[in-house]
């Protein structure tokens, strides 16, 4: 590489999906600089979902790319795009109810042979203290929005170059969502990894974002930096 290209956290092109025949997403374009907050808007159904699906590796693309920090994982299954640095928390959050709090935290690091670590783990706890204080619980003890900070406190665990977060604020009460808001934050501060959000909460968004992207009927409709976020486009493509 140059030392004048801008290398992106993320660069998704050309992204085209079908499922059971029918097109989902029609060529998509999203550029993530590093360091930065990037959302993913849009109303229900547009393919918000299917996009992160597509980047994990969950779901088969029918063409495009995806190069993560310069490498290019297109080709890589879904574990091995983990390893490269995707640290996916899927809508819904998927916490193992009956495995304890300890042990969702730590089933993705442990799943892939890795060592735990120490610093990392304090890290989580004092993003979320509500973890430690619970490590004993069963998963499905925890309320909806603390089973969320587990998710996120999992995926950050791995260590990962770019946080994918899938409506985390989703059915959550608001003072959760102030506490991960401000996880997002100090993430972002602390500029060790890029994070794609994907929400409908656009106050959440434009607290938050840097850079902005719509999806209508699996194509971006409008994108650029926060500020640019009219509310012509809010009306056009987000008002429900
Ligand atoms: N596994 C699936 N089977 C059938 N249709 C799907 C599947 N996943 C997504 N879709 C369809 O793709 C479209 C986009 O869905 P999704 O990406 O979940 O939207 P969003 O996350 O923006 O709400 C919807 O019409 C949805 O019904
Ligand atoms: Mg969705």
């Amino acid at each position: 590489m140059s030392a004048t290209a801008i290398q992106e956290s993320l660069a998704i092109s050309n992204l085209r999906v079908s499922i059971g025949g029918s097109a989902i997403l029609r060529g998509i374009n999203l550029s993530i600089q590093p360091k930065s907050v990037f959302c993913l808007m849009g109303r229900n159904g547009v393919g918000k979902s299917t996009t992160l699906k597509a980047l994990t590796g969950l779901y088969p693309a029918d063409a495009g790319s995806f190069v993560l920090d310069g490498q290019d994982i297109t080709r890589m299954p879904a574990a091995s795009r983990a390893r490269a640095g995707l640290g996916y928390v899927p809508q819904g959050r998927d916490i193992f109810p009956l495995l304890t709090v300890e042990e969702n935290l730590f089933i993705g690091v442990k799943a892939r042979g890795e060592k735990i670590d120490k610093s990392e783990v304090d890290r989580i706890y004092t993003l979320f203290p509500i973890i430690r204080e619970f490590l004993h619980r069963k998963g499905g003890m925890l309320s909806g929005g603390q089973q969320q900070q587990l998710a996120i406190g999992r995926a950050l665990l791995t260590k990962p170059k770019l946080l994918i977060l899938d409506e985390p604020t989703e059915g959550i009460q608001p003072n959760i969502i102030d506490q991960i808001g401000d996880a997002i934050k100090m993430l972002r501060e602390e500029g060790r990894m890029s994070i794609l959000l994907v929400e409908q909460y656009l106050d959440f968004c434009k607290e938050l974002g840097d850079d902005f992207a719509i999806l209508e009927r699996g194509s971006v409709a409008a994108s650029g930096s926060m500020d640019e976020l009219t509310d012509d486009v809010v009306k056009e493509f987000l008002t429900v």
